[in-house]
């Protein structure tokens, strides 16, 4: 027998050669020969195993396109004539394909990348394929995807928490200087004319009297000063009777009409206490800046989920900025793992919507 050459199989019995079929049965990246008709001549185990058959003798003699390749994605039928694959045996070109999909035995299809190259075999020009089943590779693609979109979730979860702290900071100091400036400064002047009044009690009753007087309404400004102040930290209203009631007391007090649609039932705190201050927060924005007519507020609990909605018919244009209240609108809804939709196009009104995930009391 004449020597096969380096690309050549001796026939088609590998025994004939023994160091390239230890070379192919060894090797982990599957690899199989066509001849020149396209029929499967050789497969080594990696190909016999990644392709689903359980003996190389299942593969030799048929048709490789038919066997492997024979259906697109989607299911339609792939005709031999145009598989690239075979190219390398008709043309003597050699195909390299990143991306393309092989059938197994059992009809299931697996993404794969593969080189085919010509070879001499005993009747004419062949083709050597050798393919890499690229689904574990997608697998970990997709886990790395997966684990970083999940680190930027938990990082920007930290960032609107930390935002949210100081925001609650910013918000105690303004409560500290609310009471230094308004009630604070309200009883220290109760405190004067109380004083000047005892002083004046012996020598000057009318004297007296008016600092008594003074002093009685500066106590009563002072204590709907600190009610107000208290409405603003946390409504009593909402703590007793809950959204709906408290959100009218709001919208009474509103120059526009509001029409409200929100349920009776009381929700988890944490999300009453958020749901108020984002449509407060809506609402004072509509005051400020819509030029609206009226507005509307719904809220509507379904699928275990919260849709709040803010809408008005002003002039649009609302923008999120860093320190304003949109923006800690945007991470008091975050802080409760829901998301906040802003719709405002020039002269066609504003519409905030908050998608909140309602938990089962036991989460
Ligand atoms: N309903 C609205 N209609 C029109 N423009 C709006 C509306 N809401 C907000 N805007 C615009 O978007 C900007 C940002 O609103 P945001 O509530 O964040 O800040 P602000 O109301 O200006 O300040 P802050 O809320 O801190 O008092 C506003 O300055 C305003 O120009
Ligand atoms: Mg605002």
């Amino acid at each position: 027998m004449n020597d096969p050459g380096p690309t050549e199989l001796a026939g088609w019995n590998v025994d004939a050669q023994p160091f390239l079929k230890s070379i192919l049965f060894g090797v982990a990246q599957p690899v199989w020969v066509v001849d020149h008709r396209g029929l499967i001549r050789f497969a080594n185990p990696a190909a016999v195993a990644a392709l689903g058959y359980d003996d190389v003798s299942e593969l030799e003699g048929r048709p490789s396109h038919e066997t492997i390749h024979y259906r697109y994605p989607d299911g339609s039928h792939f005709p031999a004539e145009r598989c690239p694959m075979l190219l390398p045996h008709k043309t003597g070109e050699t195909i390299h394909s990143e991306e393309d999909w092989f059938f197994r035995r059992d009809g299931t299809m697996f993404p794969v990348s593969y080189w085919s190259a010509p070879i001499d075999t005993p009747g004419g020009r062949g083709a050597v394929v050798a393919f890499t089943d690229i689904e574990r590779q997608r697998e970990a693609e997709l886990a790395v995807r997966e684990r970083e979109i999940a680190d930027a979730r938990a990082a920007e979860a930290r960032a609107a928490q930390r935002r949210a702290i100081e925001a609650a900071d910013a918000a105690r100091r303004q409560v500290t200087r609310d009471l230094h400036d308004g009630a604070q400064q309200r009883f220290v002047k109760v405190v004067i004319d109380l004083q000047l009044a005892l002083q004046a009690l012996g020598s000057d009753p009318p004297r007296a009297r008016e600092l008594l007087e003074s002093a009685a309404d500066q106590a009563k400004v002072g204590i709907d000063e600190l009610r107000e102040l208290a409405a603003g930290i946390h409504p009593t209203l909402l703590t007793t009777r809950g959204l709906c009631a408290a959100v009218e007391s709001l919208a009474d007090r509103l120059p526009i009409p509001v029409r409200l649609d929100i349920p009776q039932d009381r929700l988890p705190p944490a999300v009453e206490a958020s749901v108020y201050f984002m449509i407060s927060e809506a609402l004072a924005n509509v005051v400020k800046h819509a030029g609206a007519t009226r507005a509307i507020v719904s809220v509507v609990a379904s699928d275990g989920q919260l849709a709040v909605r803010v809408e008005d018919d002003g002039v649009g244009g609302a923008v999120e900025a860093p320190g304003h209240g949109l923006a800690g609108l945007a991470d008091r809804v975050a802080a409760l793992d829901g998301a906040l939709t802003v719709r405002s196009e020039p002269a066609a009104g504003t519409t905030l919507e908050a998608l909140i995930p309602l938990r089962p009391p036991s989460a």
